[in-house]
Formats: structure tokens, C-alpha cells, sequence
């Protein structure tokens, strides 16, 4: 049997086919556009391992989508393909709306299509899961309770946006054709392989660079953190037992304020490769103008997950934090790959040096 995968060279898709193809030899077929944010160096260990067919390809593409489909007959779709950065979005969200619903929506009817021809037993076991974020859900008030499954919908970023567009899709795939989806809504990912971009990588490495940490705003804006690799363990629970139709709440009970991970980074760094005596990588801390429209809270509520699939996540904050670091300092030839060339562009045109 095989899966299709899509967005696997990117951070989570990176991360779920190499945990995949180290716990079965089910044939992946990875589909990945390779945008700025997909990297073929996440995926090295892999060459060779005749269980891995790397497609470079768009998912809104439909006769590649559909050629692969009838060709490789997966019994699984994940589909992780996203334009997936907050800032991005609003600096130009057209990519968003291209990848994110014109191309679920390109996937959801290539995928009907070949559902649609399959015997009944293929049929009655073909799932398409669609991995999508916490940030659908929009800002929470402090004292509000973590988003859960039927928290509504109030998206306020492109991206949030483009994603909560997508899960509608998905929804509507479901409820009106029968086709048989699962969705998942995750919060904050961190750990190996994730593009400096983000907050937890984009610390890391200034500080080892001596560079500027730039903290939006006032840094008190909460985030809900879990380890990239459970994740990863929930979306493969969800494949296996999920229920059809059903959505699928993903958090590790981590809520942190922006300025407390970057203080955490700062001090696992001063202990794992130390500056000047004295001094400490919390002084590059500078706080910056804030992001347009910046949602204030996410937190999310994982007890659906937890109690109808028995998933439960495997890292601590402070353990998956500590691996993370060390991931990076002792990945550098990942790193030096990943921040030359056009990630320069970004960083100016965000940053302004
Ligand atoms: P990422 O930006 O690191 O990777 C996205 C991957 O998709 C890249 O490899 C890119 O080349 C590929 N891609 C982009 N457009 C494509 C297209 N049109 N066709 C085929 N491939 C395309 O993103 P990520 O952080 O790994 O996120 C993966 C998914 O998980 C996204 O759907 C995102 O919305 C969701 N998600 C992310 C987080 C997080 O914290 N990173 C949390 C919850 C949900
Ligand atoms: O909640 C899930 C989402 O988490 C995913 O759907 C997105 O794909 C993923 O990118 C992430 O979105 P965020 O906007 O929360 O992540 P980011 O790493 O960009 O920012 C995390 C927080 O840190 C946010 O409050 C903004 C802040 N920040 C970010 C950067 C890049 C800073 O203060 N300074 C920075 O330089």
C-alpha cells in the first residue's frame, strides 16, 4: 500500500515522513512544490530507501495530481502543502489563497475522482486528512477557556483565513459528497527542521549570529507549544481511529508568552555554548514594532484527542525546548543551507537589516 503526502519537504511533512518511513515501509509518495520553504536537506536520510518517491510537483496541479493518484493507488492522503507564515501573509497574501484553498480544493476533487473508482473495500478505508491550525479559531481573551472543536471560526490574518477556507472545504467534502475526510487543528510546532523564519529558529540563530532578538510588540502574546514529533504521533492516531467527518483538536497544554520562550532560548544557550563570561544572549533581546492585527492568545484544548484516541504527547515544554537547541547546534550544514540565498530577501524586507 502506499500514502500520498503532500508538503513533505517542509517542517511537520520533513518530520512525519521521516518518523513514518522509520515505523513501517509503506510506500510514501511525497508531492512538494519546493517554495522557499521546502528543503530537500530534511529529507537526506532518505536516499536510497526505494519506500520514498519525492514528486516535485503543486498540489492545484490536476493532471499530476491525478496521474500520481491512478499510478501509485494510496490508500491516504495527508495533505501538510501550505504557504504557512503569518508574516508572509500579510506582505502578500495571493500564494496563500493560490496554495491554501485553490489548491486543497484541487486535491479534495482529484481525490473524489479517484475515490469514486475504487472497489468498495479500498473505498471504505480511503481517508483524506487535512492538517490545519489553531489559528482558525482566532485571538483568545486571557481568561477565556482553551479553544476546543466547537470554539467558531473567526480567522484574522491571510493565512488564518486561507486555512479556515480550507477546512470549510474539507467540511463541505464530507457533508456533501460523502467524501471521507479528517481534520486536524494544531497549535505552535517547534523542533528539528523548522524554517528560521519562525519565532523558536529565528532566536536560536540570531543569537548564535549576535544578531538582534526582535520580540514583537510587548512579547506578552501567548502561544500554545508542542514538539513537532507529537504532532506528528497525533495526525498518525487520527489516521488510524479518527472518526469521518470529525475534526481533531492537537496541543500540548503548553501556553507560553512570546518573551518567556525567548528568555528560555537565551538561558539554555548561555549554558550550551556560553558567551564571554559575564555576559548573556538575553542582552540582544530588542523589542520591535508589532505584527498588523496580532492575535493576543491561542491555547488549545486537546481532551477530544486525548480521551476518544489515547494520544498523548511525549515532550514536555522543557524537553522538547532543550532538544531543540542542541538540534540546532549541532545541525549547522542544515542551517548554513537553509539562510543563504533568498532567505536573505525576507529577513530585510521584515527586519529592515
Ligand atoms: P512549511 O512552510 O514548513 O512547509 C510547507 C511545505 O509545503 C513546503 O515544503 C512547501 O514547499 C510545500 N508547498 C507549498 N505550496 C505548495 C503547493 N502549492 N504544492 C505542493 N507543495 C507546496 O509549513 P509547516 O510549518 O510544515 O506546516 C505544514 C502544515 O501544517 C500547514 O498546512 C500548516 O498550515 C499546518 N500547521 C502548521 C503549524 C506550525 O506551527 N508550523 C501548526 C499547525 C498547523
Ligand atoms: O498556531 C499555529 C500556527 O503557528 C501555524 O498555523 C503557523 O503556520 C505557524 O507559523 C505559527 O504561527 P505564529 O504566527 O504563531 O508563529 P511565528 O513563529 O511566526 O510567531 C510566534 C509568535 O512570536 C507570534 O506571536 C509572533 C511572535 N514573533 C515572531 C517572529 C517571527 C516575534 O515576536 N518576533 C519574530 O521575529
Amino acid at each position: 500500500m502506499a500514502i500520498l503526502v503532500t508538503g513533505g519537504a517542509g517542517f511537520i511533512g520533513g518530520n512525519f515522513v521521516l518518523d513514518w518511513l522509520a515505523g513501517a515501509d509503506e510506500l510514501v509518495i511525497n508531492l512538494d512544490k519546493l517554495t522557499y520553504a521546502g528543503n530537500l536537506d530534511t529529507l537526506k536520510s532518505l536516499e536510497g530507501n526505494a519506500s520514498h518517491v519525492f514528486v516535485r510537483g503543486d498540489i492545484g496541479d490536476k493532471t499530476l495530481v491525478s496521474e500520481l493518484l491512478n499510478r501509485f493507488q494510496p490508500r491516504a492522503i495527508i495533505n501538510f502543502a501550505a504557504e504557512s507564515h503569518v508574516d508572509r501573509s500579510i506582505h502578500g497574501p495571493a500564494d496563500f489563497i493560490q496554495t491554501n484553498i485553490v489548491g486543497t480544493f484541487n486535491l479534495l476533487e482529484c481525490a473524489r475522482a479517484y475515490w469514486n473508482e475504487l472497489g468498495e473495500a479500498l473505498k471504505a478505508n480511503f481517508r483524506f486528512l487535512h492538517v490545519s491550525t489553531d489559528e482558525v479559531y482566532g485571538s483568545l481573551a486571557s481568561d477565556a477557556p482553551a479553544f476546543t472543536e466547537n470554539h467558531p471560526f473567526e480567522p484574522n490574518s491571510p493565512y488564518s483565513a486561507s486555512k479556515a477556507a480550507s477546512d470549510h472545504l474539507v467540511r463541505a467534502w464530507f457533508h456533501t459528497y460523502g467524501f471521507p475526510v479528517l481534520t486536524t487543528n494544531c497549535s505552535n510546532n517547534y523542533g528539528p527542521y523548522h524554517f528560521p523564519e519562525k519565532l523558536i529558529p529565528l532566536m536560536i540563530l540570531n543569537a548564535l549570529a549576535g544578531k538582534d532578538l526582535p520580540v514583537y510588540g510587548d512579547g506578552q502574546q501567548i502561544r500554545d507549544w508542542l514538539y513537532v514529533k507529537d504532532h506528528c504521533s497525533a495526525i498518525r492516531a487520527v489516521l488510524a481511529n479518527g472518526k469521518l467527518g470529525e475534526t481533531y483538536n492537537v496541543g500540548g497544554w503548553n501556553e507560553k508568552a512570546n518573551l518567556s520562550v525567548v528568555h528560555t532560548i537565551c538561558d539554555l544557550l548561555d549554558e550550551l555554548q556560553p558567551k564571554a563570561v559575564g555576559m548573556s544572549y538575553r542582552e540582544q533581546i530588542r523589542y520591535v514594532k508589532d505584527r498588523p492585527g496580532h492575535d493576543r492568545r491561542y491555547a488549545i484544548d486537546a481532551r477530544k484527542l486525548e480521551s476518544e484516541l489515547g494520544w498523548r504527547p511525549a515532550e514536555t515544554f522543557e524537553s522538547g525546548i532543550r532538544k531543540t537547541v542542541q538540534w540546532y547546534l549541532d545541525n549547522q550544514a542544515w542551517v548554513s543551507n537553509v539562510v543563504s540565498g533568498n532567505y536573505q530577501t525576507w529577513i530585510e524586507q521584515q527586519y529592515g537589516h
